[in-house]
């Protein structure tokens, strides 16, 4: 069995990041999207099997706060546990870089993201009506990391 790793991602990794969000999102953010936030002050966090890119997720910081820009898992990865992982690794790099708080905004209708986010101890803050270009509400949570 191949083993999964969960390692930091920097910024030589921005295509693998911009491939595995455009397996996930449209628009997809291409490679110098990628990069730009990864110049930022960012922390990001990728999942690897035998060198293939598995799923990634992106913060960006600013002072004690930061917010969870992005988190995709490949499809034929999901399912395993590795969102999970990804967020818990993505933690203690934000704990290191002493953040106190994690915010996010999540599509009311993607159920599998908020089951995630929920189940890993973030708390719903927010709810903003009608905010996609579909006319899904946006909810937004945040986590308490100090
Ligand atoms: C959301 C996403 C990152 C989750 O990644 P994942 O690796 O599949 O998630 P995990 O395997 O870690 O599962 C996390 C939880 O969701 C549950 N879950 C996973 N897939 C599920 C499914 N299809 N239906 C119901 N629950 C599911 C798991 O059981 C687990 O719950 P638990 O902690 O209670 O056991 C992944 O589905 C994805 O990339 N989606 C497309 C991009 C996206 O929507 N990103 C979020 C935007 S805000």
């Amino acid at each position: 069995m191949t083993t999964i790793s969960i390692r930091p991602a920097c910024l030589e990794d921005a295509a693998d990041l911009a491939a595995l969000h455009g397996q996930s999102f449209t628009p997809a953010w291409d490679t110098a999207a990628m990069g730009g936030f990864l110049r930022q002050n960012a922390k990001a966090m990728m999942a690897v099997k035998a060198d293939q890119p598995m799923g990634f997720t992106l913060a960006r910081l600013a002072a004690d706060e930061a917010e969870l820009l992005s988190i995709a898992v490949s499809p034929q990865g999901r399912g395993q546990g590795l969102g999970r992982a990804l967020l818990l690794g993505l933690f203690v790099m934000l704990k290191e870089a002493k953040v106190q708080k994690l915010f996010l905004e999540v599509a009311s209708d993607n159920k599998v993201a908020c089951h995630l986010y929920e189940h890993i101890g973030f708390i719903r803050i927010g709810m903003r009506p009608k905010y996609y270009a579909n006319g899904a509400d946006a909810l937004t949570y945040s986590l308490s990391l100090g």
